[in-house]
């Protein structure tokens, strides 16, 4: 949520911060200033409303050949989008950027009452409480920093620049990530390595609690409590190529296809299929407390926390006596929960900075129970702080509904729950089939995305002008129908919502009329008739159903049906979920609506 760059070096500095906030868009676009300086001193300040082309057609009357300065692009929560709400945002001399939210800004802005404030943002109460430490350049300004930042209450990731100063970018974090990137005779700074992709393959992640001076060439880093801190400078292992469309129109579509190749990374070294064995390295788990395990708490949010759902439903059907709890990151937190012995909790995170899941980590992790990470970004904040985990290694994923990470998360999870039961010594004859299913699944996907493409796309034809849908699904159908509907209603903004098919009756069969359709999942298996039954139930209420299904008999008279071919049984519903992603896909594009850019949402909530 909201997106930082900076650069300090001999090259252009407005060139990094555009392309690099063009990188960050994900993160927020309701609005983007960059702000540079000369060498003596001058600031070029340029803000925007909405996307960063907006941005761009401003620079271009104010084009300028500085070497320093700082970017930012605006998830709004203080504050409407607006231009004088953009960031950067100035106090005296001083500049500045923040991804977070000052809880206590109301307090502060009582201590800074000499400055004449532009905008509605916490963020400005920052920057003239550091104005009022910094004294006209008589401090130092990495200790006007640290003064303001021991007296603020929430979360931060902040860069901040002086026109007496500039040649240096003071950053500190607390709570929003920020990485620096070490390039020669240039320092670059952003809210996460893709920014970076293509300048530098050095970069430094900050911690919570750390400030640091940056000049082209040196980067000083400290705690607020003035000890010094030993830089670990790590390799950014992403390429050009991971962060570009690849000949797509839209990065959505580019992640959805995708999947086949992205599955094979999860799976990497990990299956053995002819064993019927799986391997995890990562969490770190000894067989002993593998075998003690009695609880397994799942936690994320979004499509993160279907992901774990789905895979509840799987690993308590071969993991004998063990209660899965799949939980919103952002109930439980808050929730007095009682952990029992025994547990072990599965962090969820795509980004692996989601405010809320990383709030439950931390509670966990103080309860003494284990924590292992299911996350996509290497070296981001989730994955640093869990006891182990498993990376999904999807690379990286930007639009902004979530795709192939759900697809991994799902079956890295179910590895995880089949390292359980091995250790649990549950037969190998139980086990197999699972482990043969998810060494198929990257070629069934492959499969079924070939097939079920433009079929899915004629049937997003005929139903982009409803207003509303309802997916309906159970067993292990019922988390795929969830994250259905949250695809459809994130980017196309149709009114969409799941039912399990059991809970029909005792309510959502109301809503059945010429507004609503339907979208069914229907899996083979012994629960099967009882959903026939229940799309029944629908279809005598005249409702406009889209069947999804893999059994090879079905003759339900329905407006459509998208026939899955596949020799998967167990995770036939994971084939499903791929109709889900194209359906929403074509719907929105079909509305022309900005399909990887919904509108109001961004992708790394870093916020509450
Ligand atoms: C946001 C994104 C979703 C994502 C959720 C959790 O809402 O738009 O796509 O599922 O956050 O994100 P995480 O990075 O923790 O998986």
């Amino acid at each position: 949520m909201c997106g930082i760059v900076g650069y300090v070096g001999n090259k252009n500095a407005q060139d990094f911060l555009v392309s690099g906030l063009k990188r960050l868009e994900y993160r927020g676009y309701d609005s983007a200033g960059i702000l540079t300086l000369s060498d003596d001193g001058k600031a070029t300040l340029i803000r925007a409303k909405g996307k960063i082309a907006n941005l761009e057609e401003k620079l271009a009357k104010l084009k300028r050949s500085d070497t320093i300065g700082i970017g930012h692009t605006r998830w709004a929560t203080h504050g409407e989008p607006s231009e004088r709400n953009a960031h950067p945002h100035q106090a005296g001399p001083i500049y500045l950027v923040h991804n977070g939210i000052i809880e206590n800004y109301k307090e502060l802005k009582k201590a800074t009452n000499g400055h004449e404030y532009q905008s509605e943002t916490d963020s400005e109460v920052l920057a003239a409480l550091i104005n009022s430490f910094y004294k006209d350049g008589s401090h130092p300004l990495i200790n006007a920093v640290v003064q303001a930042l021991k007296l603020v209450k929430g979360t931060y990731g902040i860069a901040v620049v002086s026109v007496l100063n500039p040649d240096e970018i003071v950053v500190a974090r607390s709570g929003s990530p920020l990485v620096i990137g070490v390039g020669h005779d240039e320092t670059l700074l952003a809210s996460d390595a893709s920014a970076l992709i293509g300048h530098t393959k050095q970069a430094i992640y900050l911690n919570d609690g750390e400030v640091a001076r940056l000049t082209k060439n040196s980067v000083e880093i400290k705690t607020l409590n003035a000890e010094p801190v030993s830089a670990k400078v790590e390799e950014i292992e992403t390429n050009l190529a991971a962060i570009q469309k690849g000949g797509y129109e839209h990065f959505l579509l580019k992640e959805i296809m995708e999947q086949p190749d992205s599955l094979v990374e999860t799976l990497r070294g990990r299956v053995n299929a002819e064993e019927g064995t799986v391997r995890l390295g990562g969490p770190g788990l000894k067989e002993a407390e593998l075998r003690k395990i009695k609880h397994l708490i799942i936690v994320g949010c979004g499509t993160a926390y279907h992901a774990g759902l789905l895979a509840g439903y799987y690993i308590e059907k071969f993991t004998p006596e063990i209660t899965i709890e799949t939980v919103i990151a952002s109930e439980y937190r808050y929730r007095q929960a009682y952990i029992p012995e025994n547990s072990v909790a599965l962090i969820v995170s795509q980004s692996g900075e989601t405010a809320d899941t990383l709030a439950c980590l931390r509670e966990i992790k103080q309860q003494g129970v284990k924590t292992i990470g299911i996350v996509n970004a290497i070296g981001s904040t989730i994955a640093r702080e869990v006891d182990g985990g498993t990376y999904v290694h999807v690379g990286p994923e930007i639009s902004v509904a979530s795709t192939k990470a759900f697809t991994s998360q799902v079956i890295a999870m179910v590895m995880f729950g089949l390292t359980i039961a091995q250790a649990k010594g549950v037969k190998r004859t139980i086990l197999k089939p699972y482990v043969e299913e998810i060494a198929k699944l990257p070629e069934e996907i492959r499969k079924v995305l070939g097939e079920a493409d433009q079929e899915v796309k004629t049937i997003a034809d005929k139903y982009n002008g409803y207003d509303h849908a309802v997916y309906l699904g159970r067993d292990t159908a019922y988390p795929i129908a969830m994250e259905g509907a949250l695809k459809l209603k994130e980017v196309s903004y149709i009114d969409a919502n799941a039912y399990a098919f059991g809970e029909l009756k005792h309510g959502p069969l109301a809503l059945i009329d010429d507004r609503f359709f339907e979208v069914a999942f229907l899996p083979e298996g012994e629960l099967y008739e009882k959903a026939v039954s229940n799309v029944q139930e629908v279809l005598a209420r005249n409702g406009h159903v889209i069947a999804v299904t893999n059994v090879p008999r079905f003759d339900l008279h329905v407006e459509n049906v998208v026939k899955i071919t596949t020799t998967l049984t167990i995770f036939a519903p994971i084939l499903m979920n791929l109709v889900s992603q194209l359906l929403a896909y074509y719907v929105t594009v079909a509305k022309g609506y900005n399909v990887d850019q919904p509108r109001n949402l961004a992708k790394s909530v870093t916020v509450e």
